[in-house]
């Protein structure tokens, strides 16, 4: 049973690199969602490295499930059900556990040990059409983690969502970028170049305006530039420089503030660690308040009508 009558939501995370902290956002998203009473699945679509399980803290699953009961087969056609795992059953991280929310369900679609890439075939897009609308009979948000840059695992998502089963339903693609010149270039050829995300769309029979209009950006680990301090040093002007070049850059290759869906913070507990951040972590002063604040910003964004508006 989910968990409100609100139309659910299907969410792709995407990014045009890796290590852009696609996944870890993601993750702290899906928790603040369902840690705000809602039902939220998290399907691991990274099928060259299904690592999913390790920021769930999943002990069995860190590298994915087996061969034959994972996303892998599921999409291949050689099973009917990919397994799913119940976050609070199944972590190790006891202070997730003792938080949950009562009655809410927070699911992970793991992929499978040593499943590679695959390649994008009518199978797989009818699957994850399949799959997909099934999961948002069940959950009020399904986060898809994508594989970085132009992926099989895109192409298969940008055709599913093409088709009758779930050509309707609301869906938001978010693109994950670093704060920098060259992670700006990067989501801006992924979004708007050759063969990138919106061309792509087209090609599969989406409506382009409507598809853009369910895009948007999330910047992660943006470093701090604070204009609000007095500039007292060669460091802080060149500082102030680059960040106003980079808003300029954004802007010029259409990914700027128009399109922004919000930002994390660098998060130093992230720098050593890829892991859910708990409001307990910041009682202990062990994860910045700021970073918290910054996923729950963005798991209200994510469901506000109002910023989606001329999407479906
Ligand atoms: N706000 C943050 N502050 C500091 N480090 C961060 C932050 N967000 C993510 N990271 C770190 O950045 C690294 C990359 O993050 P993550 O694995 O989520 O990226 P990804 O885009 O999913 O990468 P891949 O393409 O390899 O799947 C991780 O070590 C993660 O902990
Ligand atoms: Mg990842």
């Amino acid at each position: 049973m989910r968990a409100t009558d609100l139309d659910p939501i299907l969410v792709f995370a995407t990014s045009d690199k890796g290590g852009t902290g696609r996944s870890v956002t993601s993750c702290n998203i899906a928790y603040r969602l369902w840690m705000s009473g809602l039902d939220v699945a998290y399907v691991d679509f990274d099928f060259g490295s299904p690592t999913a399980g390790a920021l769930f803290e999943i002990s069995g699953a860190e590298r994915g499930v087996t061969e034959g009961s994972g996303l892998h087969s599921y999409l291949s056609g050689a099973i009917n059900e990919p397994v799913r795992l119940n976050v609070v059953r199944e972590t190790d991280r006891t202070e997730l556990r003792r938080d949950a929310p009562r009655g809410r369900s927070l699911v992970l679609l793991p992929g499978e040990i040593g499943g590679g890439e695959f390649g994008y075939d009518d199978v797989s897009v009818v699957r994850a059409a399949t799959l997909l609308g099934q999961l948002m009979t069940e959950f009020d948000v399904v986060i898809v983690d994508l594989s970085a840059g132009r992926s099989a695992a895109l192409d298969i998502a940008l055709g599913a969502t093409a088709s009758a089963v779930l050509s309707n339903r609301k869906r938001r693609w978010l693109v994950f970028h670093r704060w920098t010149r060259q992670h700006v270039l990067a989501a801006s050829g992924l979004v708007h170049g050759p063969h990138g995300i919106l061309a792509t769309a087209a090609a599969r029979g989406h409506n382009k305006a409507a598809f853009q209009a369910s895009m948007r950006c999330v910047r992660t680990a943006v470093a701090e530039s604070d204009s609000t301090r007095a500039v007292d040093s060669a460091q802080d002007t060149w500082v102030k420089v680059q960040a106003e070049a980079l808003q300029k850059l954004a802007n010029k290759e259409e990914i700027g503030a128009a399109m922004l869906l919000g930002q994390t913070p660098i998060e130093p507990m992230l720098q050593w660690r890829e892991q859910i951040i708990l409001d307990n972590d910041v009682g202990a002063r062990l994860a910045n308040p700021s970073t918290v604040d910054a996923y729950t910003k963005l798991a209200r964004h994510l469901t506000d009508p109002a910023i989606w508006d001329s999407s479906r």
